[in-house]
């Protein structure tokens, strides 16, 4: 491979949308914010310099990071962020990858306008495993908010409430005709008849699964979180925040002379807190007639909470598992975990009103924890605590603790009860600080995450950040290890970076530990992680030297 330079100077600018100009944070100036581009194999050189007034830091999503944790981003884990005025090189190489991922901020809401897309293409002379696009076009998919990001989650901490909802969705930043004063604001792709047009598709939304259809065309998936499936024809995809996917759009062979509406909009199952509209994109065909008004085709998404079509949606996913691209499933499990994922409540501070549930505080845990990032960096504690001796050389921790994380993470919940029952009267989350789970390197790891139900069931979209991990099983109700493991798929799940827990029910995946590091786990609905939905794993060095973090950059940033 090669070295690919990019520079990304954080700067502030002036962005209007829905007739609504605000100061947004941005990727030199860019909303949504620059390509990255590069081949398997090739080593990516981001320099990032911070000229706005907020820390930063920035997430490269999907990427493996084999042996660079220390450029995978997410802030208090791999790194204290990038204050203002300060620079960091993010550097990594992109091995056995090829698909589309994404970069996004990683600290705070500054994701809701720093984020673009990583196109990841395969070696030189390894040809897709499909028809040959005559053009790809990434699309993301993302939230405007008039008012300012910060504000609102600063706010909704501060009151416990939830927080105020996007003003629109978007399509390439761009919220489409159905929006107030917006029909100039359309993304718009031009195609011609009888060719194949790659779709990369990216989930960027702060709080929404979302819906994507184009009126009158099918979709055939090829990909999922830059992993190729045993393709599959749709009409309407759903992903998730972290998602990606590529798709296939077939254009009619010859000039159909209409318009073609694309649109996007929610999938939401628990709490109310959704925007129920639509952003909407026009497909065209070159060659139309101008002056002539064409017949106008608009696409039926499903309806908000259609479940069935989502678990039947997420079912069609499995991976090629060919010689070329095999799955390599672990077939045995070294560690074994069961963790509730759900949504809470904390009791209000004294002397405090608070706008959760009966005047408490919104709260989410995994095992009842519900994170509290460090002010340092996690990553930089574990270094240094592997030169201390923190753990043995066969992986077990020695001691509980170091001044920043503890390593007792339950490896299930610390209270049971049947989750998809009638809810609990103690719906309280504890806050359980930063507690990590320790694995030796490469253990097989066997995770079933089960949505809690307590405070209105939800589907949660599980990012693991370092690897991708198979997805095995997933059902409703409570999760039974006689009855569903039996029916595990060993042999051909589909590998991702981010599955949705689905709401009143389970998921379980398998991964190797084959990554030594810090890797966050999160819900990527972003109000989730805010109140605690996310845990760490830390992954300890193996005996080979490719098997090791390798030392920190000497331009890591220090808090
Ligand atoms: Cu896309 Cu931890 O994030």
């Amino acid at each position: 491979g090669i070295t690919r330079h990019y520079k990304f100077d954080i700067k502030m600018k002036n962005v209007t949308r829905l007739c609504h100009t605000k100061s947004i944070a941005t990727v030199n100036g860019q909303f949504p914010g620059p390509r990255i581009v590069a081949r398997e194999g090739d080593r990516v050189v981001i320099k990032v310099v911070n000229h706005v007034q907020n820390n930063i830091s920035i997430h490269w999503h999907g990427i493996r990071q084999l042996q660079s944790g220390w450029a995978d981003g997410p802030a208090y884990v791999t790194q204290c962020p990038i204050q203002t005025g300060q620079t960091y090189v993010y550097n990594f190489t992109i091995t056995g990858q090829r698909g589309t991922l994404w970069w996004h901020a990683h600290i705070s809401w500054l994701r809701s306008t720093i984020y673009g897309p990583i196109i990841i293409l395969p070696k030189p002379n390894v040809p897709y495993p499909f028809t040959k696009p005559y053009k790809e076009v990434p699309m993301i998919l993302g939230e405007w908010f008039n008012d300012d990001t910060e504000a609102i989650i600063n706010q909704a901490m501060l009151t416990g409430g939830g927080p105020n909802v996007s003003d629109a969705y978007t399509i390439n930043g761009l919220p489409g005709h159905l929006y107030n004063c917006s029909a100039k604001d359309t993304f718009k792709l031009k195609v011609k008849p009888g060719k194949t047009y790659l779709l990369r598709l990216i989930n960027a939304a702060l709080n929404d699964e979302l819906f994507f259809s184009i009126a009158n065309h099918t979709l055939i998936v090829v990909d999922a979180d830059a992993v190729y499936i045993k393709p599959f024809e749709t009409d309407t995809i759903l992903i998730a925040p972290g998602q990606t996917s590529n798709v296939l759009l077939k254009t009619k062979a010859f000039n159909p002379k209409a318009t073609f509406l694309m649109a996007a909009g929610p999938y939401v199952t628990g709490l109310g807190t959704f925007d129920n509209s639509t952003t909407t994109g026009i497909l065209e065909y070159e060659g139309n007639p101008t002056i002539k008004r064409l017949q106008l085709f608009r696409p039926v998404l499903p309806s908000l909470n259609d479940t069935s079509f989502a678990t039947n949606f997420t079912n069609k996913f499995r991976s090629l598992a060919t010689t070329q691209y095999p799955a390599n499933v672990p077939q045995n499990v070294d560690k074994r975990f069961f963790f509730t994922i759900g949504l809470g409540t904390n009791p209000c501070p004294r002397n405090h009103t608070c706008q959760g549930p009966n005047g408490s505080m919104f709260a989410a845990s995994v095992n009842n924890i519900s994170f509290a990032l460090p002010t340092t960096a996690l990553l930089q504690a574990h270094f240094s605590g592997q030169l201390t001796g923190l753990y043995s050389s066969n992986g077990v921790s020695t001691q509980k603790k170091n001044r920043v994380f503890t390593t007792d993470f339950p490896s299930s919940p610390t209270h049971k009860f049947n989750y998809t029952g009638t809810p609990p009267n103690n719906t309280q989350v504890s806050n359980g600080g930063a507690k990590v789970v320790v694995l030796p390197f490469n253990a097989s790891v066997e995770l079933i995450m089960q949505d809690t139900s307590i405070l209105g069931a939800e589907s949660h979209p599980l990012h693991l950040h370092g690897f991708n991990f198979f997805v095995v099983g997933q059902g409703f109700g409570n999760y039974d290890v006689n009855k569903d493991s039996a029916n595990f798929n060993l042999l051909d799940p589909v590998e991702r970076n981010t599955i949705g827990v689905p709401v009143g029910g389970w998921v379980a995946i398998r991964f190797f530990a084959d990554n030594p590091g810090v890797w966050f786990m999160h819900c990527h609905l972003e109000i989730h992680t805010s109140w605690g939905l996310k845990m760490a794993w830390v992954v300890l060095d193996g005996k080979l030297p490719n098997q090791k973090l390798t030392p920190p950059p000497s331009d890591l940033p220090k808090c």
